[in-house]
């Protein structure tokens, strides 16, 4: 499967792009604003969505680096070749925008061993990681995820999930299919905790289409404000959006389910070296 795009897309990447702006904000601080933001996009696609005329997460996230300049390295991958090459000859005047083609589950410990090259405290270092699958928990290293969310507290995790896609899994897990009942299956509800995180906002679903759900989660808070519909996460309004997610009906008459691994990448060989793109 390759860049999902559609009716809802302009407006994910609004979601995005308002999410990704206040990470930025948050890590200005006069303390720490000298220190390079580390951004990680785990499903980049090539920085365009052509069918639909607007730009990729990449550009969502330079257009809000470029308001306010500072040092960043930002890695970006994806699977498809040509996807990440388009996306390298768009990013080559940017020194530390890396891109990889690789299966994301190779790119986390990537982005550790710089950190650790720049002798960053993980305990401490600012960024963001973008996870937006074309499905809900394929195509995408959930528990290398996890593990480094927890090292890396003070960088913000930004979902996008497939709906769609968790209300079929669940309708297979609650009919007990078979290879299903005994299947992982964290709910919308469960990711701040999952990924420890116990601040954050999250958006309501519009209606109709393939329906995302977007949420930002942080270790801290992150102000009042709800532009675009986020409703902090602790909110009647957010809980209210969680628990209509969790409860979404089950597996519709005649879909077809999206098999775990069904759509997982073939694994690419090792990822390209910072700066080359493929
Ligand atoms: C919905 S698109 C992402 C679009 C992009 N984030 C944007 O906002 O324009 C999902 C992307 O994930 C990529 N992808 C799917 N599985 C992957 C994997 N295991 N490793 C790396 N990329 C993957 C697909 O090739 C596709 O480009």
């Amino acid at each position: 499967m390759t860049q999902g795009q559609g009716s809802q897309t302009e407006q994910k990447e609004r979601g995005i792009g308002v999410a990704s702006a206040v990470s930025l904000r948050l890590s200005n601080a006069s303390q720490c604003r000298h220190f390079p933001f580390w951004h990680v996009d785990l499903n980049s696609g090539c920085g365009i969505n052509a069918q639909v005329g607007c730009d990729g997460s990449p550009l969502v996230f330079f257009a809000n680096v470029d308001k306010s300049p500072r040092p960043f390295h930002a890695f970006f991958v994806d699977k498809v070749e040509g996807a990440i090459l388009e996306l390298s000859e768009r990013l080559k005047h940017r020194p530390t925008a890396y891109c990889f083609h690789a299966d994301n589950s190779e790119i986390l410990p990537v982005v550790k061993r710089m950190m650790e090259q720049h002798r960053e405290n993980p305990r401490y270092v600012f960024g963001s990681v973008i996870v937006d699958p074309n499905g809900y928990d394929t195509d995408w290293p959930i528990d290398k995820l996890r593990d480094f969310a927890h090292e890396h507290p003070r960088m913000d995790i930004i979902l996008n999930l497939s709906l769609r896609s968790f209300s079929l899994q669940n309708g297979h897990k609650v009919q007990g299919s078979k290879g299903w009942a005994n299947r992982r299956l964290i709910r919308p509800s469960e990711w701040p905790s999952f990924l420890g995180r116990q601040h954050g906002v999250v958006r309501e679903p519009s209606p109709g289409g393939h329906r995302f759900l977007l949420m930002c989660l942080r270790s801290m808070p992150a102000g009042a404000s709800r532009p675009m519909g986020m409703w902090d996460i602790h909110s009647s309004k957010g809980r209210e959006v969680f628990q209509n997610a969790d409860n979404k009906p089950g597996l519709a008459p005649n879909a077809t389910p999206q098999l775990p691994g069904l759509f997982e990448a073939p694994c690419f060989s090792s990822c390209a070296q910072p700066g080359v793109g493929a």
